[in-house]
């Protein structure tokens, strides 16, 4: 396939950023779009150019780095997949791909195709976790008897990648959906808990602090997030939110 890409290029995080038009040949439709993106990079530096920088590490799907937006979604056009996990042959020869970092106050652009997600580092920090002693006194997890629905919930919203898809599909850069799953992973099991209360309400306060927005319910969130992460957590973390805030 031959295809022309419209590709962001910023060289660092003050610079002025504009599109940039490329023709790329030879592109097979088995190849994963990073695999594109690692062969566009490597016609750049035949050329002396310099490359487009963009976040990825697993390249499966697990780690949430391949952070793209690509012809305006997140991920691109395909369902349930990371950018890793797109393949060419959803796209056509001749076609044009526009490919964006993902945009979000909260998320600065370093360069080219990749954003400082650290907020969602430190969100996390603020309470996304238990404090249990796991050296050596670790119980049997079967000696613990948690509701089948209850663990399956917990697990659904465990596979959340913190990728970042979620704020950059939203109209308000809402991270409500990540911090929502984060929350709903602990508090549905009996180990979340015993910090349940000072949990939702730390994340909630440093979600605020970085400068994401509110939620409006719109839902594209959702319709955008690689691993289906379901709105059914944004409830869930708004009844903890408020049962903590009337406890605090
Ligand atoms: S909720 Fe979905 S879109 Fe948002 S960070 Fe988690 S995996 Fe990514
Ligand atoms: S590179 Fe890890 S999820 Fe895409």
């Amino acid at each position: 396939m031959n295809l022309k890409l419209k590709i962001w290029r910023q060289a660092k995080a003050e610079s002025k950023g504009r599109m940039v038009t490329y023709s790329i040949t030879d592109v097979s439709p088995d190849m994963s779009f990073l695999e594109m993106m690692d062969m566009h990079n490597e016609q750049l530096i035949q050329k002396g150019e310099d490359p487009v920088a963009f976040d990825h590490d697993c390249r499966e799907g697990i780690c949430g780095m391949c952070s793209m937006f690509i012809n305006g979604e997140a991920h691109g056009p395909d369902r349930l997949v990371t950018t890793c996990q797109l393949h060419m042959r959803k796209f056509k020869d001749g076609d044009t791909i526009i490919i964006e970092p993902f945009r979000a106050n909260a998320f600065p652009i370093i360069k080219d195709l990749v954003v400082d997600r650290s907020a969602f580092d430190r969100i996390q920090q603020a309470g996304g976790f238990v404090s249990v002693n796991t050296s050596g006194n670790t119980q049997d997890a079967n000696s613990i008897p948690i509701d089948k629905h209850d663990a399956d919930k917990a697990f659904d919203a465990a596979t959340c990648i913190g990728c970042g898809a979620c704020v950059a599909s939203c109209k308000n850069a809402s991270a409500m959906l990540f911090v929502s799953a984060k929350v709903s992973q602990y508090s549905l099991l009996p180990q979340g808990k015993v910090e349940a209360t000072d949990r939702v309400l730390n994340m909630v306060k440093q979600m605020d602090e970085e400068g994401f927005g509110n939620c409006t319910n719109t839902g594209a969130c959702e319709v955008e997030c690689p691993k289906g992460i379901s709105l059914e957590n944004v409830a869930r973390m708004n009844r903890e939110y408020m049962i903590a805030s009337l406890k605090g």
